[in-house]
C-alpha cells in the first residue's frame, strides 16, 4: 500500500520515478504529413508531450500512476497527439483530464470512436481498445492515467493497422474537425 501526492498547482506528481519526453522525431511516422515533419526537424525538434510515472512495484497486478502533459501545437493542420497504443494484455485504463481541451480516440481494429476529453472528464478505456489523446486547445492538456503494471504497450499492432484512421485537423471557423483516411 502507498499514497503519493499530486501537486494541484503544478499538475504533476511530486515524486515521479520515471520521466520521459516524446519529441517530434519520435513521432515522425505517426503524423499524416511526413514531409512537414521533416521540414520542422531541419530547424528544431520540439517536445510534443512529457510523461511522468509514479510506480512502487514492478510486480504484476499492481497499478502505475502517470501524468501526461501534451503541448499545444500542429504539424501542418494536424494537432499534436500522444503516440497511442494498445495494451499487450487486455487490461483497462483510467484517464482523468485535469487541464485543457482535447479528443480521446479509441480504436479496436476498424472500429474507431471519438470522445470529448477536456478538464474534468474521467474516461474508462476498455482493455481491448487502442487509445490516443489529441490536444485541440491553445494551452497544455494534462491527464492522469492509472493502469496495471503488466498491461504493456503494443505500439506495433497500431503501426501494422496503419495507425488511427481518424485524424483531428485545424478548422478556421470550428477550431477543429475530424478527417478520416
Ligand atoms: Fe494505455
Amino acid at each position: 500500500m502507498f499514497t503519493t501526492r499530486f501537486d494541484l498547482s503544478m499538475l504533476r506528481f511530486m515524486n515521479p520515478v520515471d520521466v520521459y519526453v516524446k519529441r517530434l522525431s519520435d513521432l515522425k511516422t505517426a503524423f499524416l504529413d511526413t514531409e512537414v515533419v521533416e521540414n520542422i526537424l531541419k530547424r528544431y525538434n520540439p517536445p510534443v508531450y512529457i510523461v511522468e510515472k509514479f510506480q512502487t512495484s514492478n510486480e504484476d497486478n499492481n497499478l502505475i500512476f502517470s501524468s501526461t502533459t501534451l503541448f499545444p501545437g500542429t504539424v501542418g493542420r494536424e494537432f499534436y497527439f500522444t503516440q497511442g497504443h494498445y495494451h499487450m494484455r487486455e487490461f483497462a485504463e483510467i484517464y482523468f483530464c485535469l487541464k485543457g481541451k482535447g479528443i480521446l480516440l479509441l480504436k479496436n481494429n476498424d472500429d474507431e470512436h471519438v470522445l470529448d476529453f477536456e478538464k474534468g472528464v474521467v474516461a474508462h478505456i476498455p482493455g481491448s481498445w487502442g487509445h490516443r489523446v489529441v490536444n485541440v486547445g491553445k494551452e497544455v492538456l494534462v491527464f492522469v492515467s492509472i493502469y496495471p503494471t503488466n498491461a504493456g504497450f503494443d505500439y506495433d499492432r497500431l503501426k501494422n493497422e496503419g495507425g488511427f484512421r481518424t485524424r483531428v485537423l485545424t478548422h478556421r471557423e470550428k477550431g477543429w474537425e475530424l478527417w478520416t483516411q
